[in-house]
């Protein structure tokens, strides 16, 4: 594809803005590696930009504001730049009212979650023909594969086991935002798995929107703790798999014994809660009960040994209750989260919570909110507290950003812990004892003889 370089102050720089979930971070890659093979060079600058791309996210109202009011922020800027062009991709680009709003915004390329492997053409015909260029399709055809991807420097890299979302949980734009469900064949998953041994990763993380039901609709049937093993046994270099996130009605026996065996596979579950109200539960769509969610935990916590188990949870659900919001506290007791990242309701258009009308005024919503995370974070501050004096098996990552004598490393069961050290350790999986455990963080020693 030709860019017509001859306009003024074209200097095929692109800065890159990314919202959201991890599936935005993996499709920044592609991005990247699609815009980098037009000749594209990435700047974090976007004064000296000549291409700016929005990777929105829509989750909850507050992700949405991020994106317009820097939208706002470039668009003013624009108006001593004309040249510079503006595109817009990610979830917020699948929601009907958002693309109403853009059209008063200066956006000249317009792209969906489906449309990423036409970027190329759409902004050539931005350029060239001088016109608006704009692609959504509400579904997505089959899988794509071999896009290109400029990968994020590290050791971890994110793989995409599957696309799209089946559940329809009330409160969430997700499925409206990604589509049904596909899952990507194990052949190419262990192939990208294989260039990332290849490109020097140490770590992948396999993503889905609900992981436990990878495998459905393949010609060739597989399951979840299937592609687990078999990414494991085929992936010579990487020493470390995990996966995310985990839907609690899907969390299968065999999974949990596939987990438990060790070796490259990662002792951290991430599976949400949401709420700890069956009443809840039931609105919300989810399809388990708070007994079940127990259960299937405390099964994880005896069968796998110094499992992590993190979780999301919602408060302020329409009609929850003071006495619903206590069920949650109490599973939250009971489970004892290594980890939780806890939201207030965000009513999303379009989805069928939104038509609730029992609000939770914000003033509950935001005292629930910061009670459930004073109890969750004595919980992680506690569980962190019986780790001091244990020797731990780190991945070490890099410097660490706070203390430039320090690095940063992470335990299997996904802990950071900082501690002194030569940077020559860092992509080595080394023993170190910890020494003070934080509410978010871990403090380290070396023990060996480095
Ligand atoms: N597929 C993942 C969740 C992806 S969205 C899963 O089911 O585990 C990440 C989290 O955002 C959700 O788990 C939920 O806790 C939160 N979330 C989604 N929609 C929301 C909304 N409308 N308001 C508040 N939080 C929401
Ligand atoms: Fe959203 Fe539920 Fe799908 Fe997760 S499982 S992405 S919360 S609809
Ligand atoms: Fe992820 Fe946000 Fe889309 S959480 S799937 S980027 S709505």
């Amino acid at each position: 594809m030709l860019i017509n370089n001859s306009q003024v102050g074209f200097n095929n720089k692109y800065n890159l803005l990314t919202y959201g979930c991890q599936m935005n971070v993996r499709d920044s890659e592609t991005i990247s590696g699609i815009l980098e093979s037009l000749g594209y060079i990435s700047t974090d600058n976007y004064t000296e930009a000549d291409l700016v791309v929005f990777n929105t996210c829509s989750v909850r109202h507050s992700a949405e504001n991020k994106v317009y009011s820097k939208l706002g922020e470039i668009n003013k800027f624009k108006k001593h730049k004309p040249e510079l062009m503006i595109a817009f991709g990610g979830c917020m680009a699948q929601v009907p009212e958002v693309r109403r709003r853009l059209k008063r915004l200066g956006v000249d390329v317009l792209f969906g979650t489906h449309n990423i492997h036409n970027l190329a053409q759409l902004i050539d015909e931005a350029r060239n023909e001088n016109k608006r260029a704009y692609q959504v399709w509400d579904e997505a055809g089959p899988v794509i594969e071999s896009l290109p991807v400029k990968r994020q420097a590290g050791l971890s890299a994110f793989v995409n086991i599957m696309y799209g979302c089946n559940n329809f949980c009330s409160y969430c734009i997700v499925p409206y935002t990604r589509g049904r469900e596909r899952s990507r064949t194990p052949e190419h998953i262990i192939h990208e798995v294989s260039n990332l041994a290849e490109a020097g990763y140490k770590e992948v993380t396999l993503l889905g929107q609900n992981v436990n039901s990878y495998g459905l609709g393949l010609e060739k049937p597989y399951n979840f703790a299937e592609l687990l093993e078999m990414v494991a046994d085929n992936s010579p270099g990487i020493e470390r798999i995990r996966f995310t996130t985990s839907h609690p009605k899907d969390i299968s026996d065999k999974l949990i014994y596939t987990i438990a065996k060790g070796g490259k596979i990662c002792e951290h579950v991430h599976v949400a809660l949401q709420s700890g109200s069956n009443k809840i539960l039931n609105m919300m769509n989810r399809k388990y009960t708070k007994e079940h969610y127990i259960n299937i935990t405390s099964k994880m916590r005896d069968k796998i040994p110094n499992v992590a188990i993190t979780t999301d949870i919602i408060v302020g659900f329409p009609g929850e209750t003071e006495e619903d919001f206590t069920e949650t506290i109490d599973v939250v007791n009971k489970v004892q989260f290594d980890a939780a990242y806890t939201f207030m309701y965000s009513p999303r258009s379009g989805t069928r919570a939104a038509d609730f009308t029992e609000h939770v005024p914000i003033g509950i919503k935001k005292a629930r909110l910061s009670y459930l995370m004073e109890v969750q974070y004595d919980i992680a501050a506690r569980i962190n507290k019986t780790l001091e004096g244990q020797i731990e098996e780190v991945l070490v990552e890099g410097p660490s950003k706070t203390n430039a004598d320090f690095l940063t490393a992470r335990t299997r069961n996904n802990r950071i812990v900082i501690f002194p050290g030569s940077s020559s350790l860092i992509g080595q999986i080394i023993n170190i004892r910890i020494v003070e455990g934080k509410t978010f963080s871990l403090t380290g020693e070396l023990i060996n003889n480095f």
